[in-house]
């Protein structure tokens, strides 16, 4: 919008009129404020148009051959946008209002004129061409601005898009590394021979499991997809609930050499999404894993308190990197991972605060990560 293109240095005024007298009193007049271009009749002041950039346009009316107002209504096919005065005697001026009225000639000069007035008129006139010409400019701006914004938002609603698409296929990726690698290592195992029957049976339901929960998956990611996050719940006993995923968890950590301690007693029955919460206990585990690929030792403590059940996660790898301290339950937050999308921590937190849970995290002062959370047994059957 900014850059206006600079006025014309001095405009050009075209004058038209059969008679040498008049032509040279229009130069006297207007020579020193304008540029002048001089016709001695309608077709050769049409010539000039023709050839010439002319910002207005004062001719005689009454001219052997063409007239003048025959001369500007033919200009205008040449230059509609060029300001038309007409120079005529008071008996013709009905023949020129309906061009005036037409829009097709600005105004008329009654015969005869005194320079100084005509001087006026013609500033003014240019006054007039200026603020209209700007206003073309102006909308012709205006226009371009719409276009330009109507297509950036355009690209905007299409980004987003596009991004809340990639966020979900990473939630979708990422949720579906754990089940997947059960499944294939339940599977290589199956294949062996020598298998015991009641191994066999371990790990073809191990398979059966997995495959379940992703069934269960791809409901919830419809579910989201639909913008909807519905809970299911129902009642389970928590400490059979932890046992389950301790379970879950073995083969992996002692593959990994961390060592798992389970410290919780009988907390009782407990109301909510159980895949759903065994998926933010399990994202976190496997990040205390990830923390400590030496091997090390994750706790997991759960007690009740008042009317919450409490849920702590303590390792014994380095603790969360002093960078991300403050924003790990933010999404795509990740440090320190060859493959991580960040979205382990951030998905546990949605799932607990679903729950009217809590989480937080930070170090300990001998130096591992702690997770605390905190959930709600209340009424929310
Ligand atoms: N127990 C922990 N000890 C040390 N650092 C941790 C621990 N848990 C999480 N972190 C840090 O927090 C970051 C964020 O964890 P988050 O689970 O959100 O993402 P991620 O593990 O990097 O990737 P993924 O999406 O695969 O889980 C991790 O990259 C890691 O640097
Ligand atoms: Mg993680």
């Amino acid at each position: 919008m900014s850059d206006k293109s600079p006025p014309p240095t001095r405009y050009r005024i075209l004058a038209v009129d059969d008679e040498r007298a008049n032509l040279n009193l229009l130069r006297r007049t207007f020579h020193r404020d304008y540029d002048l271009g001089l016709a001695e009749n309608g077709p050769s002041g049409l010539e000039y148009l023709k050839q010439h950039r002319v910002d207005m346009i004062i001719t005689d009316q009454r001219m052997p051959g063409m007239t003048g107002l025959q001369m500007l209504v033919e200009s205008l096919n040449i230059n509609p946008q060029v300001v038309r005065l007409i120079l005529t005697a008071y008996a013709d001026v009905k023949d020129i209002i309906d061009s005036i009225n037409q829009g097709q000639i600005y105004r008329y000069i009654l015969k005869p004129w005194s320079p100084d007035e005509l001087r006026v008129t013609v500033a003014k006139a240019f006054e007039h061409y200026r603020l209209e010409q700007e206003n073309v400019q102006l909308i012709a701006q205006l226009r371009a601005s719409l276009d330009e914004l109507q297509l950036a938002q355009q690209e905007l609603v299409l980004r987003e898009r596009l991004s809340t698409i990639g966020r979900l296929a990473s939630t979708i990726i990422h949720d579906l590394k754990l089940p997947m690698t059960n499944i294939r290592a339940g599977a290589a195992l199956l294949a062996s021979e020598r298998l015991a029957p009641q191994r066999r049976k371990e790990f073809s339901d191990i398979i059966l499991r997995e495959v379940d929960r992703l069934t269960l998956m791809t409901r919830e990611i419809l579910e989201f997809s639909r913008g909807e996050t519905n809970l299911v719940f129902e009642k389970f006993l928590f400490e059979d609930f932890l046992e389950d995923i301790a379970k879950d968890l073995q083969r992996d950590f002692d593959q990994a050499k961390v060592s798992l301690v389970k410290d919780w007693s009988k907390v009782g029955e407990f109301s909510g999404d159980k895949n759903r919460l065994r998926r933010a206990i399990l994202n976190l585990a496997m990040n205390a894993r990830d923390a400590m690929p030496e091997g090390g030792t994750l706790k997991i403590v759960c007690g009740k308190e008042n009317a919450n059940l409490i849920i702590r996660l303590d390792d014994s790898g380095p603790g969360f990197p002093q960078e991300i301290l403050v924003k790990m339950f933010e999404p795509f937050v990740t440090a320190g991972k060859h493959n991580g999308t960040g979205l382990g921590m951030s998905i546990a937190k949605k799932i607990i605060e679903a729950h009217q849970g809590a989480i937080r995290a930070g170090n300990k002062p001998d130096g591992g990560a702690r997770v605390d959370i905190t959930l709600p047994v209340g009424t929310n059957a």
